[in-house]
């Protein structure tokens, strides 16, 4: 049972019904027979090739132009490994961009698909909701505030969402400061604000520029230790923020913290260097966001600021991705005014049944910590990298600007071959799916090759499986043909 309600209402009848419960039951336990049947990474079939090439052709044509990778999924999976429609069975170390951190046709995840049909609608708003998007609100600061003073969620429907709710909510408690301050390289969602505060080039062509951001650099060791050390880099960083402080003055709301840089290479930073920018902040009346839309879940403790232990400094933050549906958390101090955050949609009933397993499974213990699960994933990946590395030297030249060949935190796993060179970086992510492994890149050079993978589902001696495909497309890459 994954939806609530009060009791002695129909509805609670109806969540309640043991007979419709036992039929939930049977329907998780065929799925599960079906998903049994996945158990490796297979080729595509040639008997549904023609119909697999058509799907993908008319899915090209709706958008306008071909999709990224043929990857139109069959519906079933096991755990980290995912069937496709043309047949084939890869494993999903993407998942969707970092969505389904608890793998395929898992039957906790069934069930509550199967409780959210019960309801009456689907989608649930500000004007009329379930009490499961409470829940879900309620669970996420509950977690939040043990090392915050987050106090409140406003849920929504994307990360872009839920970071436009929060610039919102940063320039009404700072107005009329209409600045914002935002790491070099970051990523922050689509939307015409967003895209002009990420910094790429390429996501916001053609979109009229309004938003006035200054940018300043991520923590780099490299840097840092060039200029004699961290305090030498945090030195010159809070330098530039006295200029731009000075220079605009009582006009910037808030700094942006993408904690771990996820699209921007996932580079880690450095606890003292964000420490001294929030003290900043604090100082100078600046609001601390965190961005962890990307980092949510996924690093050596729930929240990245838990990790670099700065949370009583975060003001508002922003979750999404793994939590299915999306939330900006603020404190009591930054709760908004009546007016300023709502939409016809908070999400979907699954978004919220499916949430809340998220949560109860992230929260079931074991998997934070130094020695915890999900670093013990994270030391796997970096061992079949070494052993890649010491295997094969000549895919894994020397490379400016990287920290070692493997880097991230926790679920965040990024390498660099071929010398971190964008085309051949993103030929060996083409070729990883074709050998079996869906993957991605990131990084705006050197380019890495990204892992975000079903951290919940997978299993450790999955890796030497996964990295066995690796090697395969890494080695027609390095031989030109891929
Ligand atoms: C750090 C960060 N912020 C915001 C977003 C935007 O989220 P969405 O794509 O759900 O709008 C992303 C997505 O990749 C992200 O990584």
């Amino acid at each position: 049972m994954t939806s609530t309600t009060t009791k002695g209402t129909v509805g609670d009848g109806l969540l309640h019904d043991e007979s419709i419960h036992a039929a939930f039951n049977t329907i998780v336990e065929k799925v599960g027979e079906y998903s049994a049947q996945i158990t490796e990474v297979r080729e595509p079939t040639a008997e549904i090739a023609t119909d697999f090439k058509q799907m993908l052709t008319d899915a090209g044509k709706i958008k306008g132009r071909p999709l990224m990778y043929p990857s139109i999924s069959s519906g079933v999976g096991n755990g980290a490994l995912v069937e496709m429609a043309d047949g084939s069975v890869k494993w999903d170390m993407l998942t969707g961009i970092g969505v389904h951190f608890l793998g395929h046709s898992n039957p906790k995840v069934i069930k509550a698909q199967l409780d959210a049909s019960l309801l009456d609608t689907t989608k649930h708003g500000n004007l009329q909701t379930s009490y499961d998007a409470v829940t879900f609100g309620e669970r996420l600061i509950e977690h939040a505030s043990k090392n915050s003073n987050l106090a409140h969620a406003f849920i929504t429907t994307s990360g872009a969402m839920a970071n436009e709710s929060a610039i919102k909510v940063c320039y009404q408690k700072h107005a009329p400061a209409s600045r914002v301050l935002a790491f070099e390289n970051c990523f922050m969602g689509r939307s015409v604000t967003m895209a002009q505060i990420g910094d790429s080039a390429g996501g916001r062509q053609g979109v009229p520029l309004s938003t006035l951001v200054d940018y300043v650099p991520f923590w780099n060791k490299d840097q840092a230790d060039a200029m004699g050390g961290a305090t030498k880099f945090i030195d010159y960083t809070i330098n530039r923020l006295e200029q731009y402080h000075a220079r605009y003055a009582g006009q910037i709301s808030t700094f942006i913290f993408e904690l771990v840089q996820g699209e921007g290479g996932f580079n880690v930073s450095n606890p003292d260097y964000l420490k001294a920018l929030m003290e900043f902040c604090k100082a100078h009346g600046i609001a601390v966001w965190a961005d962890e839309i990307q980092t949510f879940g996924r690093t050596e403790q729930m929240f990245a600021y838990e990790y670099y232990n700065l949370g009583k400094y975060i003001d508002v933050c922003t979750v999404g991705k793994m939590t299915q549906a999306c939330a900006t958390m603020y404190t009591e101090e930054y709760n908004p005014k009546p007016g300023l955050l709502s939409g016809t949609f908070t999400g979907a009933t699954v978004d919220f049944t499916v949430g809340n397993v998220l949560l109860d499974e992230l929260s079931a213990g074991g998997n934070y910590g130094p020695n915890g699960k999900f670093a013990a994933h994270h030391a796997e990946f970096s061992k079949q990298v070494a052993a890649l590395v010491a295997k094969h030297p000549d895919w894994f030249p020397e490379t400016a600007g990287i920290d070692g060949f493997c880097g991230g935190l926790g679920g965040m796993m990024r390498f660099t071959p071929f010398g971190g060179d964008k085309k051949k970086v993103m030929a060996a992510c083409k070729e990883a799916y074709k050998q079996g492994v869906i993957c991605f890149y990131c990084g705006h050079g050197p380019f890495h090759v990204r892992m975000l993978p079903p951290l919940l589902a997978m299993k450790m001696e999955d890796w030497p499986r996964v990295f066995e495909c690796m090697e395969r497309a890494l080695a027609k890459v390095a031989a030109g043909k891929s």
